[in-house]
């Protein structure tokens, strides 16, 4: 199939991107290198850099005529969402109507887009959270995934789009980012190589779902295979506080770990876990791999980052 990949040089992208080549897909990458890394790059996909709110993106999509778009470019900060969220509507939204509108134009058939499941559900006390539970985001950030797969449902009514919204949840594995606002596996595993402190915001009994980047991957891949025309949540159904992942990662560092308290960043949700029935369901999903298992090969990966010097 022709895929184009928005955020293929990120995190999640990159290896998404790595599994379609495998997998004898022919894929284009659209990415305007904010967060994401040249490095990350497969050199087998064709890379255009470029912004996803630009015009410009019906040229891309006029030459490349993908049949599938994975949509996982997007402003990922929640902080900068609630300070900015005004640019945080620009490119999660206006830039995802851009993409979605250029990409219909030119026959695409299918959207698989990187929606929230962390932040999705606010608040909510019903946890694990299933899908039924009324979405109700607290930040700029979830409301504007919110919106991008009420688009969605309205461009597979009345245009005939297939499409999956899949609600990750807390995704870790190696690639990610270990210096941004996010991804506490990662930046607790670059600080504690480093010698440095990890820095737990509040008491640290915060509990979120953690998923192992394989396993995200392989749920992306299964909305290829069907037409499910729906959202799922994407994790574990397994609730796991911030100190049981300083432990986790420490467990697996070779020199003395320190943890430090800082005040809780307002704002945060306490707690996160989201419940899997449907995607096993519909698509036959399940995590497979062991958080324990997850954080071994993630810290293994800084590891070799530190010893190479490229951490
Ligand atoms: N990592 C998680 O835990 C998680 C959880 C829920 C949802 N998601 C979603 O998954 C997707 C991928 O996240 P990630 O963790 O890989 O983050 P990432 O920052 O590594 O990847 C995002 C990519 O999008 C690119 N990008 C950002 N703005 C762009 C723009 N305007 N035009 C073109 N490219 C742009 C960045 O350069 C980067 O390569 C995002 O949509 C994110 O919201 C991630």
């Amino acid at each position: 199939m022709r895929i184009l990949v928005t955020g293929g040089a990120g995190f999640i992208g990159s290896h998404l991107v790595d599994r379609l080549l495998a997998d004898h897909h022919q894929v284009a990458v659209l990415d305007n290198l904010s967060t994401g890394r040249k490095e990350n790059l497969n050199p087998e996909a064709k890379f255009y850099p470029g912004d996803i709110r630009d015009k410009q993106v019906s040229s891309l999509m006029a030459e490349e005529k993908p049949e599938v778009l994975f949509h996982l470019a997007a402003q990922i900060n929640v902080r900068k969402s609630t300070e900015d969220p005004i640019f945080d509507n620009e490119v999660n939204v206006s830039g995802s109507l851009n993409l979605i509108k250029a990409f219909l134009a030119t026959g695409g058939k299918k959207i698989i887009f990187a929606s929230t499941g962390g932040v999705m559900y606010g608040e909510t006390d019903i946890l694990p959270t299933p899908e039924t539970v009324e979405p109700f985001p607290l930040c700029p950030y979830g409301i504007a995934k919110l919106s991008v797969e009420k688009y969605l449902n309205y461009f597979h009514r009345y245009f005939n789009l297939s499409f999956a919204a899949l609600r990750f949840g807390n995704v870790y594995g190696p690639r990610q980012n270990a210096f941004s606002e996010a991804g506490v596996v990662a930046i607790f595993s670059a600080r504690l190589l480093a010698g440095k402190p990890a820095i737990i915001f509040g008491d640290g009994q915060q509990t979120r779902d953690f998923v192992y980047i394989d396993d995200v991957i392989r749920a992306c891949l299964l909305t290829l295979e069907q037409d499910p025309a729906s959202f799922f949540n994407v994790g574990t159904g397994e609730e796991t506080s911030v100190n049981e992942i300083f432990s986790q990662v420490a467990r697996w560092i070779d020199k003395p770990c320190e943890r430090q308290y800082a005040p809780a960043k307002e704002g945060d949700i306490r707690r996160s876990c989201l419940a899997t029935e449907k995607i096993k369901k519909y698509l036959g999903w399940q995590a497979q791999v062991s958080l324990a298992e997850g954080i071994r090969k993630t810290v293994q990966w800084f590891k070799e980052q530190a010893l190479s010097g490229k951490l």
